[in-house]
């Protein structure tokens, strides 16, 4: 894929990891219909590139992203059915579609404001690390619109009932610090060390058994909904599933280097991959 034809986002891969920026920091990467069919290409590109191993997602400027672009993808849609059903389905498909079932590991990182949309993909990664001064809000309710296109039900899902009602009734903004409290996302830490604390999980991360991770993801992704019966059952099948897909056979490779070799302990790291 040519990164460099790309114009509401931009890809640097470094050492396996796939940072994606969304890049209109004039508009504080406020999602544009441009950013929303660029997004998916790449990620469907990204998912099967080999050179990408971990995924990244920033954005330019000030900003991880002020939601939609409320001139482009509400106003000027408004009156075009054809095209806001089309863009709908284009933002939902990226956003939670495609990133909650990427096959590898993802991580947001919230550099600055993240409103309204922006939610979404941020509950999508499977990591998010914020600047502890980065600015959060469901500002929805101060401009007439439901926090919709899944953004209530991710709030819902990450933090208690008592506080998606307080922020998505007030709309007051709330800082990165707040945002790690609640579990919205995992920690967060001063702006200068946010590259720096993202590429250090990034790298333990790329360490573990791809397969296993995906698998441990998907599981994760599909059981909430499950009743015990069916996630008993589902987990055994999963279990199968990856034991055949692993080529390391890290089961076996875990189960010797403890039991027999006595090289390494299994609730303190993990076994040593011949990739190493
Ligand atoms: N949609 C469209 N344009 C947006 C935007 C959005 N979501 N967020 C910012 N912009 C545009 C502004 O209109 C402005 O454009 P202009 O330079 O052509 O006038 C530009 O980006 C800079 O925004 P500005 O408000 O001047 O920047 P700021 O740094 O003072 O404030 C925000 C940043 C994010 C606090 C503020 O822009 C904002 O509240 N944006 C809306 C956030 C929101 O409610 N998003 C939910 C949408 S679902």
């Amino acid at each position: 894929m040519d990164f460099s034809k790309l114009e509401a986002v931009s890809v640097r891969i470094d050492q396996g990891i796939a940072w994606v920026t969304m890049n209109r920091p004039e508009k504080r990467n406020a999602m544009s219909p441009q950013m929303h069919r660029e997004m998916i290409d790449i990620l469907y590109y990204l998912a099967t590139a080999p050179e990408a191993k971990l995924l990244v997602l920033t954005g330019a400027g000030n900003s991880f992203c002020a939601g939609q672009d409320i001139k482009q993808f509400f106003r000027e849609l408004d009156d075009k059915p054809a095209e806001k059903y089309n863009m709908l389905l284009a933002s939902h498909e990226w956003r939670w579609n495609q990133l909650t079932r990427f096959p590898k590991p993802t991580i947001a990182m919230v550099n600055g404001y993240c409103f309204g949309a922006a939610f979404t993909p941020l509950v999508a990664c499977d990591f998010a690390i914020a600047a502890d001064d980065a600015q959060f809000g469901l500002s929805e309710i101060n401009w007439g619109i439901l926090p919709a296109g899944l953004v209530s039900k991710v709030m819902l899902d990450s933090v208690s009932y008592r506080n998606a009602r307080f922020y998505a009734l007030t709309g007051r903004p709330f800082d990165g610090r707040k945002a790690a409290e609640m579990g919205l996302v995992d920690f967060s830490v001063p702006i200068g060390s946010l590259v720096e604390e993202t590429t250090k999980l990034a790298q333990e991360l790329l360490a573990k058994n791809p397969q296993t991770y995906r698998s441990i993801k998907e599981a994760l992704h599909h059981l909430r909904g499950m009743s015990p019966e069916q996630a008993n059952d589902y987990l055994k099948a999963k279990e199968s599933e990856m034991r055949f897909l692993d080529r390391e056979n890290g089961r076996a490779q875990g189960m010797k280097q403890f039991l027999d070799d006595k090289t390494y302990r299994p609730g303190l790291g993990h076994y040593k991959r011949e990739t190493e």
